[in-house]
């Protein structure tokens, strides 16, 4: 699958985890409350990173121009617009987020791409009819879902057979003296960034707190099976602190 080099299967013994225990209008006001500052929080604490991530996420979906896709929990619209830069004018790309603070940034900072739409959603309930999209994405947005399974469901349901569902997360490095030196240093830095940078340091230790009950690479790979996708796969990026994973919808039954 292009995009996706150096793929590993999901391990079947894996059993998936459930979901993000925090409220819903809690991660919400969360995110509204961040959104002035979290495109910069983003490149500070990913050392800038994030864009070659998103870059992987937007090669694993294999769209090309003219196709439709989501993205699903959009924030502030980066992958999303990747894809609307990929597919081109003639193709489709929703961008779908609770938060309207982030929505609205979004909406400004891209409001050249005319194929670029964003629009108020839940990643539970999508707005969209079964099979409308080529593609779906999520980019560090699962983990704020009360329950993964049931988000990966619905983003398969928006996608034709044979289409990808892409999910960008944050992950934990396969080697567990460093993945613990990582989860230290996350801990204390992110409180620290937030409150220097969006003086919001009690968002910021939600961060942490929420990738302690997140699933492993091999336990997401299997959520992504028990959600009815087929040929998952995953890549690993930046010494494992996230990792790209990728399934497809199988033909409707
Ligand atoms: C960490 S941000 C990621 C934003 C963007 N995808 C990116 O790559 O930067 C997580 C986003 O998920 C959104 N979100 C959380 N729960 C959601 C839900 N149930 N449905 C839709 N969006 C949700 C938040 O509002 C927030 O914008």
């Amino acid at each position: 699958m292009r995009g996706i080099r150096g793929d590993r299967v999901a391990h079947p013994a894996e059993t998936p985890k459930a979901g993000n225990p925090v409220p819903e209008p809690d991660v919400t006001a969360m995110f509204d409350s961040i959104a002035p500052a979290y495109d910069r929080m983003n490149s500070l604490m990913t050392l800038g990173r994030d864009a070659a991530w998103r870059r992987a996420a937007r090669d694993a979906t294999g769209l090309r121009t003219g196709d439709a896709a989501i993205d699903v929990a959009c924030g502030t619209g980066k992958l999303a617009a990747l894809l609307a830069e990929k597919v081109g004018p003639f193709g489709r790309v929703e961008a779908v987020d609770l938060s309207g603070e982030m929505l609205a940034r979004g909406r400004r900072v891209f409001r050249d791409l005319v194929q670029l739409h964003f629009s108020a959603g839940n990643a539970l309930a999508l707005p969209f009819g079964d099979g409308e999209f080529d593609a779906a994405t999520i980019a560090f947005g699962l983990r704020n879902l009360a329950d993964y399974e049931a988000g990966f469901r619905e983003m398969a349901r928006v996608v034709r057979p044979g289409g990808t569902v892409v999910c960008l997360e944050l992950s934990l490095p396969r080697w567990r003296t460093y993945a613990r030196l990582y989860h230290a240093a996350f801990r204390r830095v992110a409180p620290v960034a937030g409150a220097l940078v969006a003086r919001r340091a009690g968002a910021y230790r939600y961060l942490p707190d929420s990738l302690d009950a997140f699933p492993s690479a091999e336990q997401l790979a299997a959520t992504m099976r028990a959600a009815g996708l087929t040929d998952v796969a995953y890549r690993r990026l930046t010494t494992g602190v996230v990792a790209v994973h990728r399934g497809r919808v199988p033909p409707r039954g």
